[in-house]
């Protein structure tokens, strides 16, 4: 389960029950969801791994030591659900955790990894969530090192199970901006695993301030581009589109996510979201952007005011450029770093309206509050672009 096994050449997409139902998770939820990302097109623009986020299980394991779906959330048992995802040709995603119980109080995996990855396989699991609620530190390691032992050993588990699992770490949100060891776990991380939570949780459906979340998400992530790429990308946590933000804000949501080539998972009613909220998630520009082959995040290049401007370079040598306006009002953000070089014509498609202008040089965007135009430059004859490696955006550590 390393970045060899190319588990994860772009970021997941797919859906989790957590920020919109947390622990109120059933059978039902799960395949309303699945059917609607089927339904509304968005799991055939790449939404395609279902995952059963905490609280799915019973209290106690079995008599063999196995763990068991709660029979009244999940009536048909795990491999039913497995079952039902793939034939619909959809992933299927399950949650556990590294420590003696979940953030939830349901048995945890510690002491059963081999065991537990061999059930997991054994239901068809394509894709696994581990959380860190509850692990214990053994005398004479540090917390840093408890949790690598930990998720090594789940690495292996997974890479013994018979079956290819996308490994999807929650580590190091246990560090980060709360633990200045937090840094070292990108050193371990993409060997055990190809993506990784490294920040607060989203806020989840009734609570307040989502706005400044998906802002204190957003901006714990930016400034850690340079540990992104395939098979191993920062995880910002859940797209909440449609979920009590505006329509600006769930577009924004899907822009800033898609330049720092975040996993784009929804926690959302997806059945109930609006044509307007399908669009966003739906933004083929986006996706194409998100999911681009070079798997490089966005550099934030510029902050002024309430405005910022991050720049993610392409595959095919194109550049895409968002303007985010954190602000309350409307603000016009030009940019001239776009990472070419030399007066030659750009060709500029919004990727919001699908519209396509030439530029030579300073491109210019009127942005609503809490908005983001994001737009796909093609260098024309004549530019030159500044090697990738040279844009390293403005940031450092994490911080909050
Ligand atoms: C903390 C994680 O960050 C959340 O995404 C969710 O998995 C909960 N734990 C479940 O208890």
């Amino acid at each position: 389960a390393d970045n060899g096994d190319n588990l994860a050449v772009t970021p997941p997409m797919g859906f989790n029950n957590w920020a919109r139902y947390e622990c109120g998770l059933s059978e039902s939820v799960l395949t309303r969801n699945a059917d609607a990302l089927v339904s509304t097109g968005l799991a055939a623009k790449g939404y395609r791994t279902v995952t059963v986020d905490d609280c799915w299980m019973t209290h106690s394991r079995d008599a063999a030591g196995n763990l068991v779906a709660d029979p009244a959330k999940f009536p048909h048992g795990m491999k039913w659900l497995g079952d039902y995802l793939h034939t619909r040709n959809l992933k299927f995603g399950i949650y556990e955790d590294a420590g003696t119980s979940t953030c939830g109080g349901f048995p945890g995996s510690l002491g059963h990894f081999t065991a537990d990855a061999k059930l997991f396989a054994s239901w068809g699991v394509d894709y696994l969530k581990l959380d860190g609620c509850n692990v214990p530190v053994p005398q004479g390691r540090t917390k840093e090192q408890a949790y690598r032992d930990l998720y090594a050993q789940q690495s292996a588990a997974l890479g013994a199970s018979g079956r290819r699992i996308v490994f999807s770490e929650s580590a190091p949100a246990y560090f980060c901006c709360q633990n200045a060891d937090w840094y070292r776990t990108l050193s371990w991380l993409p060997q055990y695993g190809q993506l990784w939570r490294e920040g607060w949780d989203v806020a989840v459906h009734g609570s307040a301030n989502k706005w400044a979340s998906l802002m204190t998400n957003y901006s714990y992530n930016v400034p850690l581009q340079r540990y992104a790429g395939p098979n191993h990308w920062n995880d910002p946590d859940f797209l909440i589109t449609g979920d009590e933000i505006t329509a600006e804000e769930s577009r924004t949501q899907v822009a800033l996510w898609s330049m720092m080539a975040a996993p784009l998972i929804l926690s959302t009613d997806v059945a109930a979201l609006s044509s307007e909220s399908v669009a966003a998630a739906g933004n083929t520009g986006l996706i194409a952007i998100d999911q681009d082959s070079l798997g490089r995040q966005a550099a934030r290049v510029a902050t002024s005011g309430t405005s910022e401007v991050l720049v993610k370079p392409l595959a095919n040598g194109d550049r895409a450029v968002a303007f985010l306006n954190r602000g309350s009002a409307s603000a016009t953000v030009s940019t001239s770093t776009l990472g070419f070089t030399g007066t030659c014509s750009l060709s500029v498609t919004n990727v919001w309206t699908g519209t396509t202008s030439q530029s030579t040089g300073t491109i210019t965007a009127s942005v609503p509050a809490h908005g983001t135009a994001v737009f796909r430059i093609t260098p024309g004859a004549g530019c030159s672009v500044v090697p990738t490696g040279q844009i390293d955006g403005i940031g450092g550590k994490c911080v909050d």
